[in-house]
Order: C-alpha cells, then sequence, then structure tokens
C-alpha cells in the first residue's frame, strides 16, 4: 500500500539547531528533494565527517514553501551527540525520503488515536500537520513534564494541534504522573491507533490494543546502514518472516508484530 516517492540524496544546509530540553535537540535543514509523508525517515550525516555512517531520522516537520525539514532528536550516542553540535550554515547529506508512510494505514474518515513516548512524537506530529482536518487524539508521553510554554510548543510541533491533546509526564510536573500508556484507557473508542516511542511503552500498548482488537501500527526502530533495504542490517522477525525495518517498514501492524520475546 505504500506510495512511493523516490529517495534523493542532497547535501542540504543546516538552518536552525537547538536544544528543547536536556537530551533533546532540534534541528532544521534546507532539502530541495521528493516531498517526504509523515511516518517517513532521511538517512542524515554531516558532509565534514566522510567515515561517519549516515543515522535514520523521522521527519517532525516538513515545510514545502520554505524547502525546509526539521528533526526531533535525542542524544542517544555518537552520532546523535555530534548532529546537536552543529552549527548554522554547516552541510548536511540528506538521503531520502524512505520506507512507507502513516497515511498508507489511515481510514479515509473516523478517529485516531495517536500515542508517542518522548522524542517518538516526531513523526505523529508530521501526520497531524499532514492531515489537519483528521479527528486525532494525541496521547504524548515524556520522562520529565515541560517547565514552560515555549519548550512544550516546540517538542509538540503540529501534535498540538489535534483535536484533544493529553499529556503524561513520568515526574508529573505540568502533566498527567506517570506512563502515558496508563492513561489510554479505551482503545475500543478509535478506528485507528498509531504509535511511535521506546520499546516497553509500545509493548504496553500493543497489549491493550490486540486486546481489543484495535488495529493499530507502530512504527519501528533498527540500526540501519543502507536505508534502503539492500543490506539487511535492519531486518526484524516478525509473524510473516524476516522484514526489513528500512524499506518494508519503519511502520508495520502491530498483529504482525512479535512483542514477547
Ligand atoms: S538498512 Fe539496509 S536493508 Fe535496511
Amino acid at each position: 500500500m505504500c506510495t512511493a516517492n523516490a529517495a534523493k540524496s542532497v547535501i542540504c544546509e543546516i538552518t536552525a539547531n537547538y536544544p528543547v530540553d536536556g537530551e533533546t535537540f532540534i534541528l532544521h535543514c534546507t532539502w530541495t528533494g521528493p516531498a517526504p509523508r509523515a511516518g517517513q525517515f532521511f538517512m542524515i550525516k554531516p558532509v565534514r565527517f566522510s567515515f561517519f555512517l549516515p543515522r535514520p531520522i523521522g521527519v517532525f516537520e516538513f515545510n514545502p514553501v520554505q524547502n525546509t525539514v526539521k528533526f526531533l532528536i535525542t542524544r542517544h550516542g555518537k552520532g546523535t551527540q555530534e548532529f546537536s553540535q552543529m552549527q548554522i550554515g554547516e552541510k548536511m547529506q540528506l538521503t531520502g525520503p524512505f520506507g512507507n508512510a502513516w497515511a498508507d494505514f489511515l481510514p479515509d474518515s473516523g478517529s485516531a488515536a495517536l500515542v508517542s513516548g518522548g522524542a517518538g512524537i516526531a513523526p505523529l506530529a508530521a501526520l497531524v500537520a499532514e492531515k489537519p482536518d483528521y479527528n486525532f487524539h494525541f496521547y504524548a508521553g515524556f520522562k520529565t513534564g515541560f517547565k514552560e510554554k515555549e519548550q512544550e510548543d516546540a517538542m509538540l510541533g503540529a501534535g498540538k494541534n489535534a483535536k484533544k491533546v493529553i499529556i503524561a509526564a513520568e515526574d508529573g510536573v505540568n502533566a498527567l504522573s506517570g506512563r502515558i500508556v496508563e492513561y489510554f484507557f479505551e482503545p475500543e473508542k478509535y478506528d485507528i491507533i498509531f504509535s511511535c516511542g521506546p520499546f516497553e511503552m509500545l509493548k504496553a500498548l500493543l497489549l491493550k490494543c490486540n486486546k481489543k482488537d484495535v488495529p493499530c501500527y507502530v512504527s519501528m526502530e533498527s540500526r540501519m546502514a543502507c536505508g534502503a533495504g539492500a543490506c539487511l542490517g535492519c531486518t526484524i522477525r516478525t509473524t510473516k518472516g524476516n522484514r526489513r525495518c528500512c524499506s518494508d517498514g519503519p511502520i508495520f501492524s502491530s498483529k504482525d508484530l512479535i512483542i514477547n520475546e
């Protein structure tokens, strides 16, 4: 069901790079290639490090007027640490967009719950921007709550325009206290559920959705080398056999995922 938009490799320029909290930052780049769809990702690497393997990063926002793409990134290793230190005007190689998109699975009408954990909010916020009239309810979970409104707005992105927004934080600061799945009571109220976030969160959510037999799709993470289906480095096991996270996903039906390992 994937609607392909041919990937392209482009040397882009960083137009902004700023932190939103201790671990998370937002990177803006120019982008003149094919328009990415919400849920797709780019393989990105700084031009100045020729040895650097590109990292897969999902699209947070695409602006077709300004020809810019925005990424919400959490520092969790050498690569993302490098990205966080890059300066405005530096060159970045972007290759993409890759993968399937949320809209490949979204019914024409109805209601959908979007459930995110941490920076997993990015691809789901992109979907709200892509389908602004759709009846989305956004459930967003974070480790720590936002101390300032500007910080919350930056982190939620277009997700704050969903018809309903529920925010939980494990420290309970300016949010419901606890994990977001604890506040996701009735999956059966929705026609479909989309989710992205840490595996433990996805697992808890999928158990709830599968029990009520509500269709649920999740964006999976995996280490990637090529991003284009060639190296098999991102293979995950599913009930239908091995699948490449980059080109068969990154979005998979919960029915196909093996979650009890
Ligand atoms: S990253 Fe190479 S096949 Fe997926």
